[in-house]
């Protein structure tokens, strides 16, 4: 290992792995099977750990890797992302690493049968904003390949609007997952904000691509007008904006619903039928729940 690394039990951070440890993925794999959904590593072993997630990165397409090793670095690599992002969108040089990294995540996407779900079954249902943004950028790249998307680009930005929809929500202080329905007055005008929210703090930075922009401003608008803040009929919006909304719907049922990604995407296909086009969400169910 090239850093540290810890875990929290009791609200204390206890030193799991050293430095001098040598490299064991069965001591990464016992600790989620014990339920342990984040690792911690100190600050000053960043550098080090984003070096370590580059690496692999790098390494997405050696087939002598296992699957599960690589979509386990994927997982890892799009939270970090995540939770770095709005410190690298800040210059344009930041922007384009973090474009070459989500180009990297796209292709292992489109290339790898199965990667999907181990993706996923790796992050598990979302636990904070960060978690969200990393379910929701892999399943709107792999909805999208499932659905023929095809144009590199499309499959780009709609990565980058994945990883970015909601950091404006972390400034603003609300989860990706809170109820609007128990917001009232100022908070929930600020909350319906959110998605435009994004795309302002983003429009004065000319190498973020402006169909990016749209996906973030749009991404909470479904049905015949009942999401926001535009109140958009979803079927008026492209076929990416489309799939955006949706994943971003289903992953936010899925973290508040304390169930298998599974069952959880069974029941929102029953309740949420009508707010996004019906063949995206039997789609949606057919890769979520491909053996
Ligand atoms: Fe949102
Ligand atoms: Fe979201």
């Amino acid at each position: 290992m090239s850093f540290d690394i810890f875990i929290l039990v009791a609200e204390k951070y206890v030193h799991y792995i050293r430095t001098s440890d040598p490299f064991d993925p069965d001591r990464i794999e016992r600790l989620r099977s014990k339920g342990v959904k984040k690792l911690y590593i100190p600050e000053h072993a960043e550098q080090a750990y984003l070096g370590y997630l580059d690496r692999g990165l790098g390494e997405l397409q050696n087939q002598s890797i296992s699957v599960q090793d690589r979509s386990a670095l994927v997982s890892s690599a799009i939270t970090t992302e995540a939770e770095n992002v709005i410190h690298n969108v800040q210059t344009a040089q930041g922007y384009h690493h973090t474009e070459s990294r989500i180009e990297k995540v796209v292709n292992f996407l489109t290339s790898e049968s199965g990667a999907l779900k181990t993706i996923l079954g790796t992050t598990g249902a979302a636990l904070d904003n960060f978690q969200h943004a990393t379910n929701v950028t892999s399943l709107a790249i792999g909805l999208a390949n499932h659905l023929g998307v095809t144009n590199p680009r499309d499959l780009l930005d709609l990565g980058l609007a994945g990883l970015l929809h909601d950091a404006a929500l972390t400034r603003l202080g609300f989860r990706s997952d809170v109820d609007p329905k128990t917001l009232t007055g100022e908070d929930l005008k600020r909350y319906e904000e959110h998605p435009t929210a994004v795309a302002y703090d983003l429009a004065d930075k000319p190498y973020v691509n402006k169909s990016v922009l749209d996906l973030i401003a749009n991404h909470e608008e479904m049905g015949d007008g009942a999401g926001y803040p535009n109140r958009k009929r979803i079927s008026t919006l492209p076929l990416t904006s489309q799939i955006l909304n949706l994943c971003n719907a289903f992953d936010k049922f899925w973290s508040k619903s304390d169930m298998s990604m599974a069952d959880a995407s069974k029941l929102f296909f029953k309740q949420k039928i009508g707010l996004f086009e019906l063949s995206h969400m039997q789609s949606l169910s057919q890769v979520i729940q491909a053996k």
